[in-house]
């Protein structure tokens, strides 16, 4: 029988055909399990006598299965090699590549722009405390601007100025900066922030720099020189016209707002000359202001040596005006193909 059988294994030639013979012999009811359970009714005498025979069909039954497996695999191995090709020379798929995000560009630019005329970048952390965001902004707990600002609040609010939030504005940089570094500063700080706010024009985060300048002898020109020199260099154009606004922020004095003039051609918003001018307008652009002395105080300077100013922008606000895009949302929504159309090479 074993002879029969390994006869039948070297003739089988399809994978299928040496299982069914494998079964045959060694499966549970195969002939060569079943000799060996008989074994157990054997006198030891016997068992010695008989054992080794049986053993070895069964190894050399074994043997011959896997020989054969190997052998139909190999033959099944080399007719793929000789009838399936691979064509190198197909293009490959291409696989979508993101863009530099015109926040980040316009980040960049901004950074170049202020280290032209002296400013150091400086940031600081998103998730702030009261006393930064808000205290030693000149707006202590019950002060009614707090309300301008939507703020998110961690769950565990503590009535004190240490309660923590997401920062509302990047000013609270203005305060680390002045403490961490003394005077004369000039910097910028780019940076999140966040408020509950959502709709076309307004994302529940967005992105500002911040500008600050502590120095001697420092005055309103300072700062509507530095604005004008920063908004020709950004927008690239001559003809910016700013008008400066009395305003109000907590933490400058006097406060400015700052528009700048556009005219509408072919539905779009166009920067330069006064909005004054036939076919113009005004669009408001940024707060700014010089320093308010309580806060040069808070931050440990002493406000009769040194003054200074501020402003922030909305940076988005700046990508929109420069590149043309109007939904803010998109801004934040990682859809490639708006990445790719309004993005930037690295
Ligand atoms: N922090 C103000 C805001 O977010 C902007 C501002 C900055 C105004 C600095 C004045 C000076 O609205």
């Amino acid at each position: 029988r074993q002879k029969n059988t390994l006869a039948a294994i070297s003739a089988a030639d399809t994978a299928d055909a040496v299982e069914a013979l494998r079964v045959e012999a060694l499966g549970k009811q195969g002939w060569i399990s079943q000799l060996l359970k008989t074994l157990g009714k054997m006198t030891p005498e016997e068992r010695q006598e008989q054992a080794p025979a049986i053993q070895q069909a069964r190894a050399a039954v074994a043997d011959a299965i896997a020989d054969r497996k190997q052998a139909i695999d190999d033959v099944e191995l080399d007719r793929k090699l000789a009838t399936e090709t691979l064509d190198l020379s197909l293009p490959a798929p291409a696989t979508p590549k993101g863009t530099v995000h015109p926040v980040s560009q316009v980040m960049d630019e901004l950074a170049e722009i202020f280290a032209d005329l002296g400013f150091a970048v400086k940031t600081g952390p998103e998730v702030e405390d009261d006393w930064h965001n808000f205290t030693a902004l000149n707006m202590d707990e019950n002060h009614p601007a707090r309300a301008m600002h939507d703020t998110f609040y961690f769950p565990d609010r503590d009535a004190d100025d240490r309660a923590m939030l997401l920062r509302t504005h990047t000013s609270p940089v203005q305060i680390r900066t002045m403490m961490n570094e003394g005077a004369p500063l000039r910097i910028i700080a780019p940076g999140r922030v966040y408020r509950s706010d959502s709709d076309a024009t307004h994302t529940p985060m967005f992105h500002q720099v911040e500008g600050l300048v502590i120095d001697k002898d420092i005055h309103l020109g300072h700062l509507k020189w530095t604005l004008e020199t920063f908004l020709k260099a950004f927008f690239e154009r001559d003809d910016i016209v700013l008008r400066l606004r009395p305003s109000y922020f907590p933490f400058t004095e006097p406060s400015v707002e700052v528009d700048v003039g556009f005219a509408i051609v072919k539905g779009r918003r166009v920067l330069g000359g006064s909005g004054d001018a036939p076919g113009h307008a005004w669009m408001e652009l940024l707060g700014s202001g010089m320093v308010n002395r309580r806060v040069i105080e808070f931050a440990g300077l002493d406000p009769d040596e040194w003054q200074g100013f501020a402003f922030g922008v909305g940076v988005d606000r700046l990508a929109m005006l420069k590149y043309g895009m109007d939904d803010l949302r998109a801004f934040f929504d990682g859809d490639i193909r708006w990445l790719q159309h309004y993005g930037f090479s690295p």
